[in-house]
């Protein structure tokens, strides 16, 4: 038999070529254009699953993109793990910005470059690599469900649907996920929350048609201008945002809470110097950490309206756009929330424009436990990997369904998750480092050790 580490020495060059043929499927879930190809990654995410080792496994159709599925039952007796991942990706825009093309997957001083890299074909595949060496050594200590759906960038719309018709099916002890960061390759840490969501378009008209800036302008009010101020208006002075009761239901964490929470090591400075900032914003009386952890936030995705093309037209534009999204912390409902701003934006409006506010996909915010089980297995598995032990910390990023799984199966997640802050996801030249790929296979076989361990 030989060890992880041996195994991972062993297939490291097979483990990059085949995350890197994942990579070359521009599996983008918001454009319908790349359906095909959404369909073809599904098809061969499975293929791998039962190379693998996997049983059962099936491209489950669903009213939109296909969730695959595979499981491995050793014992009926043996807790079960479900591995939850997405094999879609974000869009790539703006192309221009990527240095190397996004799916064509480029190693740069030990960074594998691609669309999806780190979010989370790269996170996801960790596992199934993990599975097929604890397959191959006789070494599966747990019974495991890998769940791999198409639809996570865009809001999961389907996959309630699925979780109700499967419960038994998907039947599980612990989720296990990766898909968030940790702090460094020298501090691993686990995600113990995640926010929430509430998503919504609006859209602002004033006059009827697109007029003459000149014959026009000044006199009739640019609905451009107004949903500036309008956007303008939904943070005070203090950068609170500025919609009544939208804070009501938060929880304020303790003074104990705060200081673990702010004794993560974080450098302002460094921080800075990466996004090329002079100065970081945020809520007053909160510290970065804080702000993008256990407060909630308002944001502008994006803002548009009247002429954007080559060169010059002078145009008053009938109407003007923004996707405003706000993220939420424990205890904030999106469906309340989302109504609270539809309520304020309108009231807010001047008599000059009318607005409509349209609600996307949201999502719940949660908690994970630090204090169960699986936790306590993943800590041992990465303080085994790293030789540090990993401290808990709250990220800023949303993953809908872990609220949806503790809603519907009754079962919590670990947020195993290998990825870096700084791995640009979303953003052009995504990546993720071929050791925290490699590094990430290696602790997997540890958690479901520790964790049947600890079970028993
Ligand atoms: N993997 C991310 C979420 C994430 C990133 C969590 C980093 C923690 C740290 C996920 O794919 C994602 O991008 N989720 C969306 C929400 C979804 C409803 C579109 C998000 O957070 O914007
Ligand atoms: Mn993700
Ligand atoms: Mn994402």
């Amino acid at each position: 038999m030989q060890t992880i580490k041996e195994y991972v020495q062993s297939n490291k060059d097979r483990f990059l070529e085949e995350l890197f043929a994942l990579l070359r499927f521009p599996s983008i879930s918001a454009d319908p254009k790349y359906k095909e190809d959404v369909v073809k990654t599904a098809e061969f995410v499975a293929e791998r699953l039962k190379e693998a080792g996997a049983d059962n496994v099936e491209v489950c159709p669903t009213a939109g993109n296909p969730i695959v599925y595979g499981e491995k039952i050793v014992d009926a007796s043996l807790p079960t793990v479900l591995v939850y991942g997405h094999y879609d990706v974000q869009p790539a825009d703006p192309l221009e910005l990527w240095e190397t093309p996004p799916f064509e997957p480029t190693v740069r001083d030990g960074k594998i470059y691609a669309r999806g890299a780190a979010d989370d074909k790269g996170q996801f595949y960790m596992h199934v690599k993990a599975f097929e060496y604890m397959m191959r050594n006789n070494a599966l200590a747990c019974n495991v469900k890998f769940m791999i759906e198409g639809e996570e960038e865009v809001g999961s719309a389907n996959l309630e649907t699925f979780v109700k018709a499967n419960k038994k099916r998907l039947q599980n002890d612990v989720i296990v996920i990766s898909d968030t960061s940790m702090i460094s390759m020298e501090q691993p840490s686990l995600e113990t929350g995640l926010r929430g969501l509430s998503y919504v378009e609006v859209e602002v008209t004033g006059p009827n048609r697109d007029l003459h800036s000149g014959v026009y302008g000044g006199a009739v009010a640019n609905p451009a201008t107004i949903l500036a101020k309008m956007i303008a208006s939904l943070h005070d002075e203090n950068n609170h945002i500025a919609i009544p009761g939208f804070y009501d239901d938060v929880i304020e964490l303790s003074a104990e809470e705060r200081e673990a929470l702010n004794k993560a090591p974080f450098d302002i400075e460094t921080y800075k110097e990466d996004l090329g900032i002079g100065e970081v914003w945020g809520e007053n009386g909160y510290t970065t950490i804080e702000r993008t952890g256990i407060r909630p936030t308002l944001e502008v995705n994006g803002i548009w309206g009247g002429y954007i093309g080559e060169g010059a037209k002078t145009v008053l534009p009938s109407k003007a756009y923004a996707k405003i999204s706000m993220r939420l912390v424990p205890n904030q409902n999106s469906h309340r929330i989302t109504e609270l701003f539809k309520t304020h934006f309108e009231s807010i409006a001047p008599k000059y424009v009318q607005v409509q506010v349209k609600p996307h996909h949201g999502g719940e915010p949660v908690v994970t436990p630090t204090d169960s089980i699986a936790y306590k297995a993943a800590e041992k598995a990465l303080e085994e990997a790293f030789n540090k032990k990993p401290i808990p910390t709250r990220g800023g990023g949303s993953i809908p369904i872990v609220a949806l799984f503790e809603k519907e199966l009754g079962v919590k997640t670990v947020l195993l998750g290998f990825g870096l802050d700084s791995d640009n996801l979303h953003s052009p030249n995504e990546k993720y480092g071929i050791e925290n790929y490699l590094k990430g296979i290696e602790t997997i076989p540890s958690f479901f050790k520790y964790y049947a361990e600890l079970s028993k």
